[in-house]
């Protein structure tokens, strides 16, 4: 396994990818109401990213239709935008997005709650992305990167809610996905010594009931195993000798 360290000019590259997609995410954002299918979300997130004279790095990336996931309560990730879902009062969504500046990529994911939504399912949503912060708590030169894994899951796993296991974090960079995988869950060993210049996509997936997760026949989307909510938020992360750059952060 070897884990890219970014040159100064990478990580100029990788810091106006990330924030050109923190743009695209507030404006996606924005964008959220009830009687929206997940294809006009998709529509504006290629229009979007495009206009920026990015290119959209999920599609056709091993043949996924979209430019976005676009994920609807149980579904976990990789939601297919479609014409007829249509967002309803109550319902979350999550919208992961990522983009290709000047061959280098950013990915970054964000739920939000469709109109008014129930306490439990704010409280999901609000716990997914405090976890995401838990975690880079740990990210900096020196400490381990399973560090980071073991912070995510002291903090979500005491709320009963369950921690998605199939699914990983990952390395980012000239690539969508390069090593490292980055579980959300605990594990046994330290993992890699984390050094600065490396460029890491953390992403928590957690949902309200089991951690298990099934594949629907579109061969994309992951549901949660029992039907229950589940909620996702990625930022593209710098590992540096002090506090961690979240590279996609932007204002939400
Ligand atoms: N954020 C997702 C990931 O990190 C995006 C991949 S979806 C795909 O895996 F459509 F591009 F495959
Ligand atoms: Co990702």
């Amino acid at each position: 396994m070897a884990i890219n360290i970014k040159s100064q000019r990478e990580i100029e590259l990788m810091r106006e990818s990330c924030r050109i997609l923190s743009l695209v995410h507030e404006e996606l954002g924005k964008f959220i109401k009830p009687g929206i299918s997940t294809k006009d979300i998709d529509d504006l997130g290629y229009k979007l990213i495009t206009s920026y004279g990015c290119i959209p790095n999920f599609l056709n990336y091993a043949g996924y239709p979209a430019s976005l996931c676009v994920s609807v309560n149980d579904e976990v990730v990789h939601g297919i935008p479609k014409k007829n879902r249509i967002l309803k009062e109550g319902d979350i969504v999550s919208l992961d997005a990522g983009l290709i500046y000047e061959g280098y990529h950013s990915d970054a994911a964000r739920t939000y709650g469709v109109g008014k939504i129930s306490d439990e399912a704010q409280k999901l949503i609000d716990v997914t992305k405090q976890s995401f912060f838990e975690g880079i708590k740990y990210a900096k030169e020196g400490n381990y990167l399973f560090d980071i894994s073991n912070a995510i899951d002291d903090y979500v796993t005491p709320f009963g809610y369950g921690i998605v296991r199939s699914l990983v974090g990952h390395g980012v960079g000239t690539e969508l996905h390069e090593d490292p995988q980055i579980p959300n869950f605990r594990q046994k060993r330290r993992g890699p010594k984390l050094k600065a210049g490396m460029t890491l996509a953390i992403e928590p997936m957690i949902n309200m009931g089991t951690w298990d997760v099934n594949w629907l026949d579109d061969e994309w989307t992951v549901v949660s195993a029992d039907g229950s909510l589940s909620a996702h938020y990625e930022n593209t992360v710098l590992i540096t000798d002090g506090e961690p750059e979240i590279l996609t952060l932007g204002n939400v």
